[in-house]
């Protein structure tokens, strides 16, 4: 599988053997307990532990993240569902975990947890590789390259070198990029860790995480963790995301184009101000992107001169859906201050790029920028 081009991988990716008169990719496997006498031993005994639609899904992911490669892959019931599996199942109180402090907005909620469990939570920015002055000591290292929504990037091989060489553990969230945008554990990290909520099932209609790891011992843990709270993936969740999966080259190579043009236009409207996206040539992050990055992502983020203008513009988009989220087919825009989570501006958009055809979304957002600031 190593040598295949994206797209073929994608396609094939978790298909089992082919045998007479059974389907490409086997239905979900809806199964609370399984037949079975004697030991309970495996492969699937109860339904919180192994589900057959998982078994596909997990060998599919992994396939994507490290091609030809034997690696373990753990899918969860949601993205924040992987993220605390690596950190809970790793740390111990007393010990020090760096995070980023411009990542997703609900890991400032993971480090109030983490210091109730007496760990010692050190935050510092995505870019310019900053948390590499904080590893001493630590355990792990969380990196969230590019960073939601302020869409930096970080060097991870070279915070992987430093981790490592401090004894340090590294976990990636892979979400923006996708495994076929970056990999993670080709990068040297212990942990590549996604929502499979975002561009890595792409429509929008369900909630999926997933944990790879190339140590055994890293992916018994994260397994052991998922028995533990029970945060499991549904049978029709994962068949759907394994369905999904077959076209994911095609979905992200179109958004990632038409985001690229996007982010063009943008650059050429003096309304727009803090434009970012790590695929522009002129963005700050470019030449790390470029290093370590296969495909840029369909995110992109900018800002427009207050609230009220990021409304108007919002409201007059006739092909963009005012919702979070991001990575699907269907192009969706927020104004992010909403939340009140991110340390953005009031005028800040976070804008996911989807698979319509890019003319028709560069004219509409044109149209909406023209009728924010008329
Ligand atoms: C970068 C990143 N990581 C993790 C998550 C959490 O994923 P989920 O909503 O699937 O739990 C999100 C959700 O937006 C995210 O953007």
């Amino acid at each position: 599988m190593s040598t295949l081009g994206d797209g073929t991988r994608a396609v094939r990716a978790g298909l089992p053997v082919p045998e007479q008169f059974e389907p490409t990719l086997p239905g979900p496997v809806f199964a609370a307990h399984f037949h079975l006498s004697g030991d309970p031993v495996g492969p699937y005994t109860y339904g919180r532990e192994t589900n057959p639609t998982w078994t596909l899904l997990e060998q599919a992911i992994g396939e994507l993240e490290a091609p030809g490669e034997e690696v373990g892959t753990t899918v969860f019931a949601s993205g924040m569902a992987a993220i605390t599996a690596v950190l809970l199942s790793q740390v111990r109180s007393g010990d020090a975990v760096v995070l980023p402090d411009d990542g997703y907005q609900a890991l400032p909620l993971v480090r109030e947890q983490l210091a109730a469990y007496g760990v010692e939570v050190r935050t510092a920015p995505t870019g310019g590789d900053a948390q590499a002055a904080l590893l001493e000591g630590a355990k792990l290292l969380w990196i969230e390259s590019p960073s939601n929504p302020g869409l930096d990037v970080c060097d991870i091989r070279r915070l992987v070198e430093a981790a490592h060489a401090a004894d340090v553990l590294v976990a990636v969230d892979n979400t923006l990029a996708t495994p076929i945008g970056q990999r993670p554990l080709e990068l040297g990290a212990d942990f590549s860790v996604a929502s499979d909520t975002k561009g890595m099932t792409g429509h929008g209609d369900l909630l999926l995480g997933h944990v790879t790891c190339r140590d055994p011992r890293l992916t018994a843990d994260v397994r052991r963790w998922r028995k533990v709270v029970g945060a499991i993936p549904g049978p029709m969740e994962a068949w759907l995301a394994h369905r999904s999966l077959a076209t994911l080259h095609l979905r992200i190579d179109r958004q990632c184009t038409t985001a690229l043009a996007l982010a063009e236009a943008l650059g050429e409207r003096a309304e727009v101000t803090g434009l970012r996206y790590p695929g522009l040539p002129t963005d700050p992050s470019h030449p790390v992107a470029a290093r370590q990055m296969r495909r840029f992502g369909s995110v992109i983020s900018f800002e427009l001169a207050d609230r009220g203008t990021a409304e108007r513009f919002l409201s007059a988009l006739r092909l963009v859906d005012d919702a979070t989220s991001f990575g699907g087919v269907r192009s969706t825009a927020e104004r992010r201050g909403r939340w009140g989570g991110d340390a953005v501006a009031e005028g800040f958009i976070r804008f996911s790029v989807g698979a319509e055809d890019p003319e028709d979304l560069l004219a509409d957002v044109e149209q909406a920028l023209d009728a924010a600031v008329r």
